[in-house]
């Protein structure tokens, strides 16, 4: 099976070195609780970018930020180094921001291809009142094989899919519509090792193709395997930012799990017998 993931189809990023995202000092508060401080966060073209944290560090925050759903209350966000504002959304989407998250935004008894082109829907030419269904089953059998995912039969309800070919299913419509960042919110939270390992293929696929992918997790395992470079939240602030290079997995999985004080707990619960 191989996993191939055409170009983005927008033109290149201005220059080799331009981030297509970059987050510079980004604060956001919730009228008294500060949910993100001081962060600073590049996503290239061709790289995957992983962001670790445990529950509450500020992961959907941040990503929240980047797909304009939220807006930063401190800071800047830059779109192919420009600083920009968006009001939605939509915006994100218009500069090929698009989020694939948790819980997909799919109708579980609709076929495959329903879903595939959900609110973006094929219309006959001459008949521009019906759906073209036969290109829209043919463009969705055709993206979803591009991508080593063999569906014999795209009228199935997406329901029945495995949980991996949901996530991919979801992911290929995001480049099918145009996206040259991929943002995906723990995409292989709720999936056992294989159907992960469906999913952590395609990212790379994806990142080799040219995308920019943000991969948030709480699997240093899946964030190492694929990961360029690595950012670790912790209560909202940037605890750690590497490169693949610049870590082991071993540092990373501590450093994930608390470091220090998890040795601490490790002491305590042993009764310092180690
Ligand atoms: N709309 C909101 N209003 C008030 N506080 C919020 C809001 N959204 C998030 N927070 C707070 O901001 C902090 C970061 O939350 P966030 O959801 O970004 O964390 P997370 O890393 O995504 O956690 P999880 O792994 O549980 O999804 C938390 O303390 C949370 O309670
Ligand atoms: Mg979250």
């Amino acid at each position: 099976m191989t996993t191939t993931v055409e170009k983005p189809s927008s033109d290149a990023p201005s220059g080799g070195n331009v981030p297509l995202v970059e987050l510079k000092n980004v604060g956001k508060s919730y009228g008294n609780i500060t949910a993100l401080k001081d962060i600073c966060l590049r996503v290239h073209a061709g790289e995957v970018t992983g962001i670790l944290g445990d529950n509450g560090a500020g992961k959907s925050t941040l990503i929240k930020i980047i797909s304009g759903l939220h807006q930063q209350t401190d800071g800047e966000l830059l779109v192919d180094g420009e600083p920009t504002k968006f009001g939605s959304p939509a915006d994100a989407l218009e500069k090929g921001i698009a989020t694939v998250y948790q819980n997909l935004a799919v109708v579980p008894l609709m076929p495959v291809w329903r879903n595939f082109f959900l609110g973006q829907e094929l219309r006959k030419k001459s008949f521009p009142f019906s759906l073209d269904a036969d290109a829209m089953r043919a463009t969705t059998l055709t993206e979803l094989s591009k991508m080593g995912i063999d569906l014999p039969d795209v009228d199935v309800p997406i329901g029945s899919l495995s949980g991996g070919q949901k996530q991919c299913v979801a992911i290929a419509r995001a480049v099918f519509f145009g996206a040259r960042v991929l943002i995906l919110d723990e995409p292989t939270a709720a999936l056992g090792v294989k159907q992960s390992g469906v999913v952590l293929k395609y990212i790379t696929a994806a990142k080799e193709a040219g995308f920019g992918v943000v991969f948030i997790t709480h699997n240093p395992h899946h964030a190492h395997l694929v990961g360029d470079h690595f950012v670790l939240l912790n209560r909202g602030r940037q605890k750690l930012d590497c490169t693949y290079d610049e870590i082991t997995l071993e540092h990373l999985t501590q450093q994930m799990a608390g470091g220090d004080e998890l040795e601490a707990l490790s002491h305590e619960l042993r009764g310092g017998k180690n």
